[in-house]
């Protein structure tokens, strides 16, 4: 399992020379709360393009499912460590919608993760085989994205 705590004084002293610890403390959670937003819009983009030719919303192109499933498994496999961030959850950070549970439950978050992993790692093996192929591999992706939000990820703000 790994470590979801990351010492927020590392970032800082790489970061910033600070000179108040509390203002340097927030920018970090900000940016790293900003950075794993980007990175889960990145999942949601590549899964949107396969997810488009599973349902037979665009025709069904094997390079195009090929370079989308290789960048959502990228994305997925990101390291989180520096992602998420103890501290940075919903209320304490501006945009954050992330759960306490993520740090709390931090091995339940890491199943999540890396269930997702898993399965976008399965849909770059069939994505380019054919749409039959593709759309097999498309459900365990969506039950990866729906369990892990359900547990971990709080209301609209
Ligand atoms: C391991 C847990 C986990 C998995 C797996 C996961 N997500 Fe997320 N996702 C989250 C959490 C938590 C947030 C809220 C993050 C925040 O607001 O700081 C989020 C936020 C998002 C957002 C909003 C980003 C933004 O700009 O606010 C999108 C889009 C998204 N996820 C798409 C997906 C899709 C699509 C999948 C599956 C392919 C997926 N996620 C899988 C935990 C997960």
């Amino acid at each position: 399992m790994r470590h979801l705590k990351l010492s927020v004084l590392t970032l800082v002293a790489a970061s910033l020379a600070a000179p108040v610890f509390a203002d340097g403390h927030a920018a970090a959670l900000e940016a790293a709360t900003k950075a794993r937003k980007a990175n889960m819009s990145t999942i949601g983009y590549h899964t949107g393009i396969l997810g488009a030719m599973a349902k037979g919303d665009t025709p069904y192109d094997a390079a195009v499912a090929t370079a989308a499933a290789e960048n959502l498994s990228a994305a997925a496999s990101m390291n989180r460590i520096v992602l998420w961030i103890e501290g940075s959850e919903q209320g304490a950070v501006p945009g954050s919608r992330a759960k306490t549970e993520i740090w709390s439950d931090a091995a339940g978050f890491e199943e999540d993760a890396v269930a997702l992993e898993t399965a976008a790692a399965a849909m770059v093996a069939a994505a380019g085989t054919d749409l039959d192929s593709l759309r097999a591999a498309m459900g365990a992706v969506g039950a990866a994205c729906g369990d892990c939000h359900k547990a971990y990820r709080g209301p609209s703000n």
